[in-house]
Formats: C-alpha cells, sequence, structure tokens
C-alpha cells in the first residue's frame, strides 16, 4: 500500500500541521529512548528545507484531557531542536489564541511544536470543534505519528479531513513494511513473539499463521500454549481463559502444516526478583513454586536458528523479564540473531524495540517499528484510522 507523502506538495511558505508520534518514555523530565523524534527527522528536515512553515504536534502519555506538567512537551523540543540544528519554539497552548500568534509569526523554514493534544478533552473523543481549531492552524496537514494511527483522534482523523493531507515518510514507511509482510514476504518468512500476554496477541497470531511459513512463541505468553498442550506451568503467568483460543490456533497450524515452535527448556524462579532462586528446567513440567521467566538456552539456539533459516522476519515481544539479567538471554540471544539475520528484518515498538536499543542493536534491523499497538493492529490486517484517512498514492 502506497500513501501519497508530501513530496508531492508544493509546500514552499506554507503552514503545515504535522501530527507525530513523540510519546517518548520519560524519567524526571529526561528522554531515555529518543527513537520516536529521530524518526520523526527526515519529514521535518525536508519540509524545513523546502519553506514551509512547520506546526508539529503530538500526544504525551495519557493525562486524559487534563493539564498535567509532567506531559508537557517541552523537553521534546529542546530535543527535536537539537536533532534539527536548529530552534524549535514550544508553544505551551495546543490550539488557542497563543498557538494562532505563534503560526502568524511563523517564517518559512521555522519549526514550532505545540503543546500536549491530550490536554484537550476533545482529542481523543476526535471532536469536530478541536479538530477545527487545529485545521485552520495550517494549509497542509502531515500525518507522520504511525504509532498512533490505531487512534481515531482529533489530531489523527479530524484534522485529515480538513485538510489536503499527505502521509511523512516515517508513516508511508511503516505501512509499506508492514503490509509487505502480509502481502508478499519473501519466504521462508518467519514471525517470532514474546511478551507477556496472549491475550494481547492473539489476534496478531491467528492473522500472521496464514502468512508465515513458521511460528515461533516465547515469553510469558508461551506458558498459555504449554498449558494448552497439557504441560504443567507450575506458578508461571498462564491465561486460562484464552486456553481454548490457544488451542484452536495450534490445530490450525497442524491443518496447515505450520510448525510453532515452543520452548523445550525454560529457566525458572521462585520469584520475579534479581536474586531469587533459579534453575533452568525442562518446557514440559514446571513444578509448583516455580514461575518460567525466560527461554532456556537449547530453546534460545532454537530460536535463533529458525530466524538465520528465514529470508524475512517479524519479532515483536521480549522472550522474558529482560529488564532482569538473571532473566535477560533469551531476549538477548534472539536479538543478536535477528541483529545478524541475513534476511529482512522488522521489529515492533515497544519492549523488543526497547531490548534492541539496551544492546545497542537498534541499527541492525532493516525496520524498527516506531509503533507499538499500531504495528500489532496492523498485522492483525485491521485498517488503522490514521492510515484510512490519507489518501493512497
Ligand atoms: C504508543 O506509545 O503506543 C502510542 O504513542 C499511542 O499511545 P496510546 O497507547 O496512549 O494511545
Ligand atoms: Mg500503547
Amino acid at each position: 500500500m502506497e500513501l501519497r507523502t508530501i513530496d508531492r506538495a508544493d509546500v514552499a511558505a506554507r503552514r503545515v500541521l504535522v501530527r507525530d508520534d513523540f510519546n517518548v518514555p520519560l524519567e524526571d523530565g529526561k528522554i531515555t529512548d529518543d527513537l520516536r523524534i529521530r524518526a520523526s527527522l527526515p519529514t521535518l528536515q525536508w519540509l524545513v528545507e523546502h519553506g514551509a512553515r512547520v506546526i508539529c504536534c503530538s500526544h504525551l502519555g495519557r493525562p486524559k484531557g487534563k493539564r498535567d506538567e509532567r506531559y508537557s512537551l517541552a523537553p521534546v523540543a529542546a530535543a527535536l531542536g537539537e536533532h534539527l540544528g536548529r530552534e524549535v519554539t514550544f508553544v505551551d497552548d495546543v490550539a488557542g489564541e497563543r498557538t494562532r500568534e505563534a503560526v502568524m509569526e511563523l517564517d518559512d523554514g521555522q519549526v514550532l511544536l505545540l503543546q500536549n493534544l491530550r490536554f484537550e478533552p476533545g482529542e481523543e473523543k476526535n471532536d469536530p470543534e478541536l479538530a477545527e481549531r487545529l485545521a485552520v492552524l495550517a494549509e497542509l496537514y502531515v500525518d507522520d505519528a504511525f504509532g498512533a494511527a490505531h487512534r481515531a483522534h482529533a489530531s489523527v482523523v479530524g484534522v485529515a479531513e480538513r485538510l489536503p493531507a499527505y502521509a511523512g515518510f516515517l508513516l508511508a514507511r511503516e505501512v509499506e513494511v508492514l503490509s509487505r509482510l502480509l502481502e508478499e514476504p519473501e519466504r521462508p518468512f518467519v514471525a517470532v513473539l514474546g511478551g507477556s500476554k496472549v491475550s494481547d496477541k492473539l489476534a496478531v497470531l491467528s492473522n500472521l499463521l496464514g502468512r508465515v511459513d513458521r511460528l515461533v512463541v516465547g515469553g510469558g505468553m508461551c506458558f498459555t500454549f504449554l498449558a494448552a498442550q497439557g504441560n504443567e506451568v507450575g506458578d508461571s503467568l498462564f491465561e486460562a481463559d484464552e486456553v481454548d483460543a490457544v488451542k484452536q490456533l495450534l490445530a490450525t497450524a497442524e491443518r496447515e502444516g505450520k510448525p510453532v515452535l515452543l520452548p523445550t527448556d525454560v529457566v525458572v524462579a521462585r520469584e520475579v526478583s534479581e536474586d531469587a532462586e533459579r534453575r533452568t528446567v525442562a518446557a514440559d513440567g514446571i513444578e509448583k513454586g516455580w514461575k518460567g521467566l525466560d527461554i532456556g538456552p537449547q530453546t534460545a539456539e532454537a530460536f535463533a536458528g529458525a530466524v538465520r533459516d528465514a529470508r524475512t522476519v517479524f519479532w515483536n515481544g521480549p522472550m522474558g523479564v529482560f529488564e532482569l539479567a538473571p532473566f535477560a538471554a533469551g531476549t538477548r540471544v534472539v536479538a543478536e540473531a535477528v541483529a545478524e539475520a541475513d534476511g529482512f528484518t522488522v521489529v515492533g515498538g515497544g519492549d523488543s524495540a526497547a531490548a534492541l536499543a539496551e544492546l545497542g542493536l537498534a541499527d541492525r534491523v532493516d525496520h524498527l517499528s516506531t509503533g507499538g499497538g499500531a504495528s500489532l493492529e496492523l498485522l492483525e490486517g485491521r485498517t488503522l484510522p490514521g492510515v484510512a484517512a490519507i489518501p493512497t498514492a
């Protein structure tokens, strides 16, 4: 799917409203991962170079329609300015009088960043009144907020209905790469899914099952799979409500001859803590009192092998509790295999992106998605409101 991108428009001296996803992790006002800011740069640089008057907007966190200083975008304006090598004027207002004044003072090639869209109660409700106030700020609209493309919010869909709408380069590339996984992946195509909850991943698992050559399942959610096969999982994470759905998925996989690779060994501990007593055991019989917190070394090697043999790899979700050193090895081995793979590698946002960044491997994959929920919903086969709002090329 090819979206109409902003380079088709004449932007010189025109006011362009850019919806970014600057929802970055912050600790004590410091940005701890700036992937989303860096990913927004090509579009912003292009606009600046072509003399546009750039008005950036984004959400940050979930302030629920009220002003909350903890979610101010001020730190993002500073970081963005550094990356762009020019001043980014922060306006502590979303779409009121102060913003209108600042916009009127913009010169060609200058950049503004508005305050957090979610300080406005109308944003998440896609309130037409807010959409209108945002739309009148500009002559053109660019959506580059892939991470928020699954949200039918005022700044995502409402504004797109009111202004000539274009995709930024990030949104276009995300959609192109992720839809290629569904449409024409080079084979063999292997999907590696992890993360704690199987309920979050069932829809994507079932949509991918029909398209992959092999499914690899680790992370907390593998225990519901192991349990569905009749194994004891001790005190591991386990979603009883999902056992039937998982059984069905496994039956479909069997019928269609799609191998599902599950752990054969796991690292278990008495508690989720660095210094808890732990051991590596076979995955088919975890005793009561023990929880599985990582895939074992034999499993990690098998998963890495599946990744190495693939021509296309999609990875989403850690293999264990990788924030704690004793349970990080499985995720590390898989991450390294993905980084070294010859095939085309795509990593879904969120925790797997964080794991890659922590290991210094973020630049070693072909595509690191800036979307967590958005990339999963796209791979579930759903139409994202933020994508549907942009005309195709
Ligand atoms: C994300 O981080 O998942 C996106 O920025 C969307 O944020 P949300 O889940 O709060 O809508
Ligand atoms: Mg989210």
